[in-house]
């Protein structure tokens, strides 16, 4: 029997959400660069975000804890949900939004300080490092991202003195060190080597048990190997969203298959 998009939604909307993006247009002065974006996120799964430059994949990702708030020209309406709970508006304080839900950039951007201080570094801002715990919380968070062996031995070594994927891999255990429910990776392995990208998928994929992952990337190999769902965007629009292997082998709409052949621009 054939698989229609309509029993991949119904099978989507059976999982448990923990973010929904409803509605969502955001405008950067008078360009309009997120045009009505939906999309549901279920809980515990990894969902890649592919589509060519400047369709609006980092913005998207950025609303969703809201780093666009010190953007004056950027003008937001729609909402961001959290297990059904809004994140927008002033009464929500952003540090505990992104307490929730942690970022992982493009770059590894480890601050100038020692590996110790930048796992630990959310700890103190979250007031979380109470009783001394704050050395076990860090040593599990870079036993949980495969780093403990490489770098337990000296943890007041300067993070800046790591390679760039062990950085990376720094990045994402001061993410997980608070213990967000979300993390929103914006292309983690772009600027790594292949050894260094196998090496954070794996950790990528481990970490779905615990954290809800959205990860933006232009890797198209990357969202095979990685995503259980897969959202197409082409202009500020979220075009196709399903299981990664039917945008891939079986998608619905010809811009997404025209994209994921190859066959664009
Ligand atoms: N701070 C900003 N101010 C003004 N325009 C912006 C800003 N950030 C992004 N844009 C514009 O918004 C559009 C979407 O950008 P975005 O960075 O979300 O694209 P993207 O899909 O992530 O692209 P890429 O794959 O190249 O990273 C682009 O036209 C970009 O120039
Ligand atoms: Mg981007």
């Amino acid at each position: 029997m054939e698989i229609t998009a309509e029993d991949n939604n119904l099978t989507i909307n059976k999982l448990k959400t923990k973010v929904e993006v409803k509605d969502l247009h955001l405008h950067f002065g008078d360009k309009h660069v997120l045009k009505g974006i939906d999309l549901k996120i279920p809980e515990k799964s990894i969902v890649a975000l592919i589509g060519p430059s400047g369709c609006g994949k980092s913005t998207l990702l950025r609303s969703m804890n809201r780093m666009h708030d010190l953007t004056p020209s950027a003008k937001i309406k729609g909402e961001v949900f959290l297990d059904g709970e809004s994140i927008m508006g002033r009464k929500n304080d952003v540090t505990s939004v992104r307490k929730k839900i942690g970022m992982v950039f493009q770059r590894p951007n480890p601050f100038p300080k020692s590996i110790l201080k930048n796992v630990a570094y959310g700890l103190e801002i979250n007031n979380m490092a109470k009783n001394g715990q704050a050395k076990k919380i860090v040593e599990e968070a870079l036993k949980d991202c495969y780093l403990w062996d490489e770098v337990g031995d000296n943890l007041n070594r300067s993070a800046l003195d790591l390679s760039g994927g062990q950085q990376q891999r720094l990045c994402i255990a001061r993410t997980i060190a608070v213990q967000p429910e979300v993390i929103l990776m914006d292309e983690p392995c772009s600027a790594l080597d292949p050894i260094s990208t196998a090496k954070i998928e794996d950790l990528i994929m481990k970490l779905k048990e615990d954290f809800t992952i959205v990860i933006v990337t232009h890797n198209m190999q990357q969202a095979i190997r990685t995503a259980d769902y897969t959202g197409f965007m082409f202009l500020g629009e979220l075009i196709e969203f399903d299981k990664t292997e039917n945008i891939f082998n079986n998608p619905q709409k010809e811009l997404t298959k025209r994209y994921v052949e190859g066959n664009f621009g």
